[in-house]
């Protein structure tokens, strides 16, 4: 459930279906435009991306939102990729050409060049052509909630091997905003900051994209003030709250960078808005520096910067300034695009990682022969006279194990009754690799896969034994089960849910 500020609710995947649905008609409609044809639904693959470390169930969740939007539908799940952020912005990076690339220092470049100058040629080589076999990059993705770390290690033939699974830490730019709304605490009193905000909602939005324009422009290379504009909306709010004017509370604030301007603007002077960076900044240096300092992922050679903060010249720079002589850091000129152009390129051609490595342990609950001195006698059940050990965990993957794009854990099953109409398996993970029993220490039951059994054919003839091979893929970014009927050869309906546990 989802609070909105007026106190009501309403379940998060209504809120997320509306947003994709608003998403997707916007895009078929420029599309539309674009081309002069009607595009329509069934004509596009869509990719959703999502952060490296969510798990299965907020995936599903995701496909969940996408389906009660109309972007493809359960009869169709191929129609929508799951992508994974970093993957998708390392896919793209990495096949950028150097003059792509934000330049270490600004160039000035004359509007009319002078006739003798012989232009630049563009340097054409590509960002993957030094990063070979071996070679390691550190991935910065700042976006305006978190900044996520993810340290990948190149192998042959442009696979990829996450070295450092992603970490997400509170310092995206939004930080930059709560630094600003402080400042006005202290200007004009959190007490009347807290009533506008809350009788003025409009008025608050206006002034927070005023900020948030001066905030993208502010930038180390020049020397002029930023003007906010304050709505009309807040001196009034001010004058009839206060009694007196705007303009006298931020005399009495008496700080040198942060002035009146006449036309009606909070003018921040570039020292006052640099100081509005500086915490996040600190958290983001702090944060890559434990990545750096870290003992199993050292000798990084680069790093990737991307996402929407990462455009601030502000924040290119300290980290330029901070890690410039530990690697090379890697600016794309459309930095805040690089992971929607990313997973267009995944969209194209989903095989480019060919690779992953499983985040966890997956299996199911099994009984196997018992076997005394190996199996513990609390696990022995009998049944028809025989000796059984019960709760085996039956691993599928391992954590850590490395799995190819299409390899599966294939397993048969042979539901107990013959005329069973439906079947359901538990699913297991922990993040042991020698797990034992499903009841270890650690192990959760995260979903289950459910086989329907009520094709007709079978349920009129009923033979005396029945054998559902099922087939699970973990090496996509998305786990996916299908199952086959062995006798019949035929396709056993089966899904994988890991919400309703
Ligand atoms: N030039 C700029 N300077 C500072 N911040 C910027 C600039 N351009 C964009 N941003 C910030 O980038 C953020 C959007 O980035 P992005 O699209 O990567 O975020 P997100 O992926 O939605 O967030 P998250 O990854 O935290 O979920 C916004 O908060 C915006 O204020
Ligand atoms: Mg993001």
């Amino acid at each position: 459930m989802l609070e909105a500020s007026n106190g009501k609710t309403m379940p998060a995947l209504t809120i997320f279906s509306h947003a994709l649905r608003f998403f997707k008609e916007h895009a078929l409609q420029e599309l539309s435009d674009q081309s002069s044809t009607k595009i329509l639904n069934e004509d596009v693959r869509w990719v959703i991306t999502v952060p490296a470390i969510w798990k299965a169930p907020a995936k599903q969740f995701m496909r969940q939102a996408a389906y009660d939007a109309g972007i493809s539908s359960s009869e169709y799940p191929d129609q929508l990729l799951i992508a994974l952020e970093p993957e998708a912005a390392s896919i793209y990076v990495r096949r950028l050409r150097l003059y792509q690339l934000v330049p270490e220092k600004p160039t000035r470049r004359p509007l009319t060049p002078r006739k003798d100058t012989v232009p630049e040629p563009m340097n054409m080589d590509k960002v993957s052509d030094d990063i070979g076999p071996g070679a390691r990059y550190m991935l910065v993705d700042c976006g305006g909630g978190t900044v996520d770390i993810t340290v990948h290690e190149m192998e042959s033939h442009g696979r990829l091997k996450e070295l450092y699974k992603a970490t997400g830490g509170p310092y995206g730019s939004v930080g930059v905003e709560l630094e600003f709304e402080k400042l006005l605490d202290s200007i004009f009193g959190s007490e009347f900051i807290e009533a506008f905000r809350h009788k003025r909602p409009a008025g608050w939005v206006d002034l927070m994209i005023a900020f948030e324009s001066r905030k993208r422009a502010a930038t180390p290379y020049k020397n002029n003030a930023l003007n906010v504009s304050l709505p009309f909306s807040f001196i009034d709010y001010y004058k009839k709250k206060k009694g007196s004017q705007v303009e006298s509370a931020i005399r009495k604030y008496g700080d040198k960078d942060i002035r009146w301007s006449s036309q009606g603007m909070l003018r921040l002077m570039p020292d006052a808005m640099r100081r509005l960076f500086v915490p996040t900044l600190e958290k983001i240096r702090a944060a890559i520096g434990d990545v750096l300092n870290t003992p199993y992922v050292k000798d990084i050679d680069y790093m990737f910067l991307v996402g929407g903060f990462a455009e601030s010249q502000v924040l290119q720079l300290e980290l330029r300034r901070e890690f410039g002589h530990l690697l090379k850091v890697i600016i794309p000129q459309d930095v805040s695009l690089t992971i929607l152009k990313g997973a267009v390129c995944y969209g194209l051609d989903p095989t480019v990682v060919s690779l992953r490595w499983s985040r966890l342990t997956y299996g199911v609950g099994v009984l196997n022969r018992f076997v005394s001195g190996k199996h513990p006698k609390k696990k022995l059940v009998k049944k028809d006279g025989m000796e059984w050990c019960t709760d085996v965990f039956d691993k599928y993957v391992t954590i850590n194990q490395p799995v190819g794009l299409g390899d599966s854990s294939l397993r048969s099953y042979t539901p107990a009754k013959s005329g069973q109409k439906s079947s359901i398996i538990n699913i297991y993970c922990t993040d042991c690799s020698d797990v034992q029993f499903i009841t270890d220490k650690g192990v959760k039951k995260v979903g289950t896969l459910c086989l329907d059994l009520s094709d007709a054919q079978y349920q009129q003839n009923l033979p005396r034994r029945r054998e559902i091979q099922t087939r699970m893929v973990f090496g996509d970014t998305e786990i996916k089960v299908s199952a086959l009927d062995v006798s019949t050869g035929k396709c056993v309906r089966c899904t994988i849910d890991f919400l309703n546990k």
